[in-house]
């Protein structure tokens, strides 16, 4: 039987909710396959802050070491309750970019996906949408501005700078572009590279260094495309895009649009891929708006389950299974109030109705 310790870090906001649902599924996926999973909640965030003192409490660290792999909910609170956390501790800086740091998850896989049985999610024309989308949006995570150096001071005169560098290094570029090149070989064989070569330095290198590359994929067509322009090709024509690959700022930004395409931040799934450990959340944040109502939608938090079944633990059948369940109940009617438009007749359901429903189609 094969075991894995599988450290849970449920967090703030709709978190909770959204995490509870995911481990419904998890639970199916034992009771049926030859897998344990030993399941080590931890506190991590700014409930974690308020609790211990710290956003990423070094229990919570000690169990992640100790962990294979990591189930991440959502971090942060709304504008008004983060201006209550000292700096260094708001969950962002505190808690999730020294979680990637930590595991070097340099890889992010966020898939846009829009199969046509989902189409009616999008706020796009049915005719610009055609077939579906289907998108693989690879986003560098641990280098760029996100962790270059931060400086801030006041000049001679009284006015306060800032300054912020978007630092990479060559081996960086090359591990992400790799990545890159070997799902676009097991894809399309189409690769859009995202950058800003017309004003930043980091992007010509980076484009250099994919032009040195690209001749061991041959077979891999490239195609550049800045990054305002691809932020608008996003709309009008998402279905030229099959691998997209960009640095981290542009990743977190594109990979929102990609939500709005799709109809909802709560469709977008990922996987944050280190070389010893990865970590799996949905690309949404902890929706203040709407926590504690039992209405998230848990799609883009049981899609990251999925993604840790097939990435982690090859278990790619069970993968698409839940894949296929989630999917079964939007063809039924049922959604979730984020997708329902006004004036459609679809059938709300609540968070919970929505994993009840899952484990109900992977079941039958
Ligand atoms: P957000 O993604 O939390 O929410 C944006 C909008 O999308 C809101 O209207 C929200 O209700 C909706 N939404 C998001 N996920 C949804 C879901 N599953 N179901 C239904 N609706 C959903 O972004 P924000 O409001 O800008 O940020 C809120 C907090 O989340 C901030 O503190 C931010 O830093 C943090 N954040 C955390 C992560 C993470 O944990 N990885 C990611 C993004 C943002
Ligand atoms: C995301 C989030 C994070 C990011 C924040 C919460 C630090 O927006 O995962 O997309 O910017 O990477
Ligand atoms: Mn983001």
């Amino acid at each position: 039987m094969k075991q894995y310790k599988i450290a849970v870090l449920a967090g703030d906001g709709i978190g909770p909710e959204i995490m509870k649902q995911a481990l419904k599924v998890l639970k199916v996926v034992e009771e049926r396959n030859d897998v344990e999973f030993n399941l080590m909640p931890a506190s991590f965030g700014a409930c974690a802050y308020f609790e211990k003192g710290k956003s990423l409490p070094q229990e919570t660290l000690d169990i992640c070491d100790n962990a294979d792999t990591i189930l991440k909910g959502t971090i942060g609170l709304s504008h008004e309750e983060t201006l209550k956390i000292p700096v260094e501790e708001r969950p962002e800086r505190g808690a999730l970019l020294p979680l990637r740091k930590r595991y070097n998850t340099y890889a992010n896989f966020r898939p846009v996906s829009l199969p046509i049985g989902l189409s009616h999610f999008s706020p796009l024309k049915q005719e610009v949408i055609g077939d579906g989308i289907e998108i693989m949006m690879i986003r560098e995570l641990v280098g760029g501005l996100y962790f270059g150096e931060k400086e801030r001071g006041t000049s001679k005169d009284g006015k306060r700078w800032v300054k912020e560098a978007l630092e990479y290094d060559e081996d960086q570029i090359k591990k992400i572009l790799k990545v890159a090149f070997e799902t676009a070989m097991k894809r399309k064989k189409v690769l859009h590279n995202i950058h800003k070569s017309n004003v930043l330095m980091s992007s010509i290198l980076w484009n250099e260094i994919l032009e040195e590359m690209s001749s061991d994929y041959p077979q891999v067509q490239i195609q550049h495309v800045l990054v305002d322009a691809a932020s608008t090709a996003l709309c009008l024509n998402p279905s030229q895009f099959d691998v997209m690959v960009m640095e981290n700022m542009f990743g977190d930004i594109l990979s929102d649009q990609g939500g709005g395409i799709l109809g909802s931040l709560g469709l977008m799934p990922s996987a944050c891929i280190g070389d010893e450990k990865s970590y799996f959340e949905p690309s949404h944040g902890s929706a203040p708006d709407i926590a504690g109502k039992n209405i998230a939608n848990p799609y883009a938090m049981v899609g990251s389950v999925a993604m840790m079944l097939d990435m982690e633990m090859g278990l790619t059948e069970e993968s698409r299974n839940v894949w296929a369940a989630m999917q079964s109940v939007f063809s039924r009617g049922f959604t979730t109030p984020d997708l329902s438009g006004s004036g459609d007749d679809k059938k709300i359901i609540s968070t919970d109705d929505f994993g009840d429903l899952i484990i109900e189609e992977l079941k039958s």
